[in-house]
């Protein structure tokens, strides 16, 4: 298992590409199940685990997909497959979006249930009562469930709560029954937004996609596309965060400031300058952070997403933060290894009160899933000494080549194999 080993508490100084959004690239790769036709989907980050998976999970669903650089390439094979197989949906609960499109076209659909993960227990029940809504019947059976419906309905879906995954699961579905559906309450991330955009080149017509309500014209008959990835405002997050808790000046390319307008705001107010234009982002700060309280919710609120990598920030604070966490029930798993670098934080239930120290010290940690991995990263930039992370597999699943881009700023990172 690879380790990162940096040595902190060196200021970052340079320009960061950023990467094509993978929570945008996997719900777009997989309703390439919707046609026959071939579809390139360009700016994926196609270095990431996930997207290996996901090419995996088209393979075995009787696609052919193959990696070229940045793109991927989607064509048919022959006829397609409608069973998700377990040992790919348990490396990534983001296989379970290949429910809807299967069953909008065959009318059946086995999939194995994503069990909880680190960060929550993660149900499925809102893209099944979803399916329900839009006449499909269900089945559990040995850890899978079945849906079948010969003929999905058309029809509005009011979902309670605007979970991403089911609002994408539905409206790719969607995109594949002749008729209008609408779907209330609907998640309003931008990886939604372009999932919107592809449907509609693949020939639905979406409409409303970034708003609660989001109403598709399927068609039963789609056609291929190309389409290029929104940036990924995840990992730009992570670096706009990492350059304010290191200090320094860090300068994003590729990214898009328009989906981080809550994240900007917060690191605005700990004192850092952050400027954009055009698809890039600049950070510069020079001082200690001020303490900034901040509370996850759906988009366009702060993202759950970047909650660790802001807790780490926090933990070197002039003062006082709160960090409240209300979208995952257990997502503080950093916050004992942040502990373990000298960091004050004292959580219960989905609060975290933290206490700024002046300097964090390396420390040997372990990351225990995605973004928590970047918080212990960022900690570990900041830190005087050297910090030794392991699980790194958890990092690469959403950051590509973080040692090389983290290098492009001046940061000393190395990965030992
Ligand atoms: C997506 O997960 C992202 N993953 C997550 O990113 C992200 O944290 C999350 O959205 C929230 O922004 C991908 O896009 C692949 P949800 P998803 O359905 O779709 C509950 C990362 O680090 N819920 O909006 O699974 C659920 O348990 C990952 O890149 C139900 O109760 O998120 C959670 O508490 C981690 N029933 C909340 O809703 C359901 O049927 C939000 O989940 C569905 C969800």
């Amino acid at each position: 298992m690879d380790r990162l080993v940096i040595e902190g508490g060196r200021p970052l100084s340079g320009t960061v590409p950023v990467s094509g959004a993978k929570n945008a690239a996997l719900p777009i790769l997989i309703a390439t199940l919707l046609t026959d036709e071939p579809c390139v989907v360009e700016n994926c980050p196609t270095a990431l685990r996930d997207i290996r998976t996901t090419v995996r999970l088209l393979e075995s669903l009787g696609k052919r997909a193959t990696v070229e650089g940045a793109a991927v390439r989607v064509e048919s094979t022959g006829s397609l497959k409608t069973q998700a197989p377990y040992d790919i949906v348990k490396q990534m609960r983001a296989s379970v979006l290949a429910a809807g499109p299967l069953l909008a076209r065959f009318g059946l659909v086995r999939v194995p249930i994503p069990g909880g993960c680190a960060i929550g227990l993660r149900p499925i029940d809102i893209h099944l009562k979803g399916f329900e809504a839009m006449g499909a019947r269900r089945i559990a059976d040995q850890g899978d469930i079945i849906l079948s419906a010969p003929r999905l309905k058309p029809g509005v879906v009011k979902l309670r709560f605007p979970s991403v995954g089911a609002t994408e699961n539905l409206m790719t579905a969607a995109a594949a029954v002749p008729g209008r559906t609408v779907i209330r309450n609907a998640a309003r991330e931008p990886e939604i937004e372009d999932l919107g955009a592809f449907l509609t080149k693949l020939g639905a017509k979406v409409t409303g996609a970034g708003t609660a309500t989001v109403t598709v014209e399927g068609r039963a008959r789609l056609h291929g596309a190309r389409h290029k990835v929104i940036p990924d405002r995840i990992e730009a997050g992570t670096f706009l965060i990492a350059a304010a808790a290191a200090r320094g000046l860090v300068r994003l390319t590729g990214a898009d400031a328009g989906h981080l307008e809550a994240v900007i705001a917060a690191l605005r107010r700990t004192g850092a300058t952050v400027k954009s234009g055009r698809g890039w982002i600049e950070l510069r700060m020079e001082r200690r952070p001020k303490p900034v309280s901040v509370r996850t919710e759906p988009y366009p609120g702060f993202p759950t997403d970047l909650q660790a990598p802001w807790m780490a920030l926090m933990t070197l604070a002039a003062g006082f933060a709160k960090v409240r966490e209300t979208v995952f029930e257990n997502r503080f798993m950093h916050a004992a290894e942040l502990a373990r670098m000298g960091a004050q934080i004292a959580a219960s239930g989905g609060t975290a009160v933290v206490a700024g120290v002046e300097r964090l010290s390396g420390a040997p940690i372990m990351a225990s899933d995605l973004r928590a991995g970047a918080a212990l990263l960022i900690a570990a930039l900041a830190a005087k000494g050297r910090t030794v992370i392991s699980r790194v597999y958890h990092i690469d699943r959403g950051y590509e080549a973080v040692e090389k881009k983290l290098a492009r700023a001046g940061a000393r990172v190395e990965r030992l194999k």
